[in-house]
């Protein structure tokens, strides 16, 4: 199949006929479970199983040869072994769609990695689509098609569910039902031999049921089409990604999961944000976001205006908002005037309490005010259990303000239950309510945040000039390890180096050294010595009189040398660090931090993927909890930035450029209020 050419799902989502092989009549099997669900299909189904003429009311057949032909999608319940024979049954049978059901393949490694190469072999033989194997299976709620063996089904909505583990799955399929969201596709990925993320990222984009995609991974199969598709698909659908295995023990975890091999979780952080993939940490952020996402308007920026009865957990909820970076702007004159006139014993700022004695006609018309005050992007409104007001009256409140405004509402009702008539007023306005404020707060964020996915500018692609025939030849000349004397390279993509030279011998670095002034820096040329200063191969300050001796000493102390970089010495200036690692994943990243002990006792490092736009650089080196310092805070001179990001911009397409650069660090980067200059410079090539 053709990379870039997205696979024709419909017959898989949307079958007009079904069989199950590996049907059971027996209660308490899979294929017992997996039938009864697949039963309420509205089309024609099948069971295929060698011992019944009949399951469940509906036709059996003994073998997928039995089959009639008009079959769509084919549902694979049977051991291993079988599994295989099965989808071979059914590919020369004509069926070009099929869930394998069926464990013990790639997640048990052994033996299993075989067999999930055959089941690969085969589904491309026939050209099928085949979801899983060891998928929990598939549900179509429009098709009224529930084909996995979960207890329970899905309503029809319009959030798409893609998950990459069947027991997360069973768990949202169970939260859903309860809340009465609705999906309009249900679909476990399993083993993703065949079909993975991106297959089904592309047919949910094209349907028209569908608004909001979330979905659970614990890895990407192809990065770069990931990243690509998703750019695309976020322009008009929001995509909410939890993705599992970020930290070390977590990432094992998932590599004995189902065997997918977790990427680097900086890597993930930058292709989703490149993709405009809103990633979430819970799952309960996941299926809220989703939910808001599915139910409200975007906001058109950050701004909450909060009304409530109860001040403690307005105060909570401004909290939260601060830590998802919305804003809680004073209101308008007019809407303070007509607020202080209501509630003239309140304190009117942002949030507004209005007291605990406020009455429903006071609280409608302090929500109705603050959700049209033009300063406020989206409302969220807060009560606790209270005598004068009952949740269903505040719910009927929230219902008609979500009629009225083109403005996300949402709301925090602190109490252990709310009952049954205020939850089914929400529920029918699209109304979402939490217990704690700060989750409300999230969704909010949540809605914000895909704003600005949809604002963004399209990036701009256009490359730098450099000289790209002189890199070629000077990457393919050295290597594998490159060090100071390889600063020429970047010398090529036109970015300022200090000067300097390489000298094979004592009279040689005295004549270099004339050249660079009074002082000048020795740095030890070798391909063996990772870190020089520590092997005393580094010198700074060195006289014109002393470079004879300093580099006989220098050779001395480092055998392996093959000679000595004469560097001119540079006043100082604020260090950074700029480096490029290539993930398996995503391909090349481009790492921005403070450099010198800040980049190692902090951290204070950010991670983009190359090759970066203007625009993108400009987010990148301001992301980092240091800027202020490169901006000049306390009273020193700001570095000249337009230079810093025109040389990150540089180092980001020198990375795209040359796929054998597997990691390469500026480090440090000089930064001055009238220039940068790249000093030192290490590259591993593969
Ligand atoms: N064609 C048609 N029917 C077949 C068949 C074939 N090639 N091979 C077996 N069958 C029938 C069996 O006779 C049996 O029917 P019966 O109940 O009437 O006797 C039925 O299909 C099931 O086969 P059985 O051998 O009983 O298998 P099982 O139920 O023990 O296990 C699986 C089958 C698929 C459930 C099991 O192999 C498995 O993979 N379990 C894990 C599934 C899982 O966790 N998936 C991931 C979810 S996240």
């Amino acid at each position: 199949m053709c990379p870039n050419m997205p696979r024709d799902l419909t017959d898989l989502l949307y079958p007009r006929s079904v069989a199950v092989v590996g049907a059971s009549a027996t209660p308490g099997k899979i294929g017992h479970a997996l039938f009864s669900n697949v039963a309420g299909f509205t089309g024609p189904v099948y069971a295929v199983n060698p011992s019944h003429k009949q399951i469940l009311g509906r036709p059996c057949v003994p073998t997928v040869a039995d089959l009639p032909a008009d079959v769509d999608l084919a549902i694979i319940a049977v051991p291993p072994a079988d599994a295989l024979r099965a989808l071979d049954a059914c590919g020369r049978k004509g069926i070009r769609n099929a869930v394998v059901i069926t464990a013990g393949f790639k997640e048990r490694r052994g033996e299993g990695i075989e067999r999930e190469r055959e089941l690969v072999r085969i589904a491309s033989a026939h050209r099928m689509n085949v979801l899983g194997p060891n998928s929990f299976g598939l549900i179509s709620p429009r098709a009224r098609l529930n084909a996995t063996f979960a207890p329970r089904g899905a309503f029809a909505g319009t959030i798409a569910f893609i998950s990459q583990s069947g027991a997360l799955g069973s768990a949202v399929l169970n939260w859903a039902w309860q809340r009465e969201v609705g999906f309009s596709f249900f679909v476990s990925l399993g083993n993703k031999a065949v079909l993975a993320e991106n297959d089904l990222l592309a047919a949910l984009a094209r349907d028209p049921e569908t608004r909001v995609i979330a979905a659970y991974l614990e890895g990407v199969e192809d990065g770069p089409e990931f990243v690509r598709l998703a750019s695309e698909v976020t322009r008009d659908k929001p995509v909410l990604v939890l993705k599992a295995g970020t930290t070390e023990v977590g990432a094992r975890a998932a590599a004995s999961h189902t065997g997918a091999l977790a990427g680097s979780d900086r890597a993930y952080d930058a292709a989703f944000r490149r993709g405009g993939v809103l990633r979430v940490r819970t799952v309960e952020e996941l299926l809220e976001g989703a939910v808001a996402l599915s139910q409200q308007p975007l906001p058109r920026g950050r701004r909450v205006g909060i009304v409530s009865n109860a001040g403690g957990p307005a105060i909570l909820a401004a909290d939260a908002a601060a830590d998802e970076g919305l804003e809680l702007p004073p209101l308008s004159p007019g809407t303070v005037a007509s607020l202080v006139e209501r509630f003239p014993a309140a304190n009117i700022a942002n949030p507004v309490d209005i007291l605990a004695d406020a009455s429903a006609d006071q609280f409608q018309d302090a929500v109705e005010w603050v959700l049209a005050d033009p300063k406020v992007d989206m409302g969220l409104v807060l009560t606790a259990p209270h005598p004068v007001l009952t949740f269903a009256e505040l719910a009927r409140i929230l219902a008609a303000a979500h009629r009225r405004h083109a403005k996300p509402v949402v709301a925090s009702f602190l109490a252990g239950e709310i009952g049954d008539e205020a939850e089914k007023i929400l529920s029918a306005a699209g109304v979402s309510a939490y217990f704690e404020p700060a989750r409300a707060v999230r969704a909010l964020a949540t809605l914000a945040r895909y704003r600005e996915v949809q604002d963004r500018p399209p990036p701009d692609r256009s490359t730098v000039d450099a000289d790209r025939a002189q890199a070629r030849e000077l990457l393919g000349s050295r290597g594998p390890r490159l060090g100071v004397e390889s600063l020429d390279l970047l010398t090529a993509y036109g970015i300022p180096v200090a000067r300097g030279g390489v000298a094979r011998g004592p009279d040689e670095a005295e004549a270099l050294a004339q050249d660079l002034g009074e002082e000048v820096v020795l740095k030890v040329v070798s391909a063996e010595v990772v870190h020089k200063s520590d092997a005393g191969g580094v010198r700074i300050g060195v006289p014109g009189s002393g470079v004879r001796d300093v580099y006989r000493e220098m050779v001395r102390a480092v055998p392996a040398a093959t000679g000595v970089y004469v560097q001119e010495l540079l006043p100082p200036g604020e260090e950074v660090i700029v480096g490029i690692v290539r993930d398996p994943t995503f391909g090349p990243l481009v790492m921005f931090g403070l450099g010198g002990v800040l980049v190692e006792v902090l951290e204070d490092v950010a991670f983009a993927l190359a090759p970066l736009s203007r625009g993108e650089v400009e987010e990148l080196v301001r992301s980092i909890r240091g800027f202020p310092l490169l901006e000049g805070a306390r009273g020193r001179p700001s570095v000249h930035l337009p230079a810093l990001v025109e040389v990150v911009e540089r180092i980001s397409h020198l990375a795209a450029d040359f796929p054998q650069i597997q990691e390469l660090d500026v480090n440090p980067l000089l930064c001055y209020p009238d220039r940068v200059v790249a000093v030192d410079f290490r590259a591993t090539l593969g």
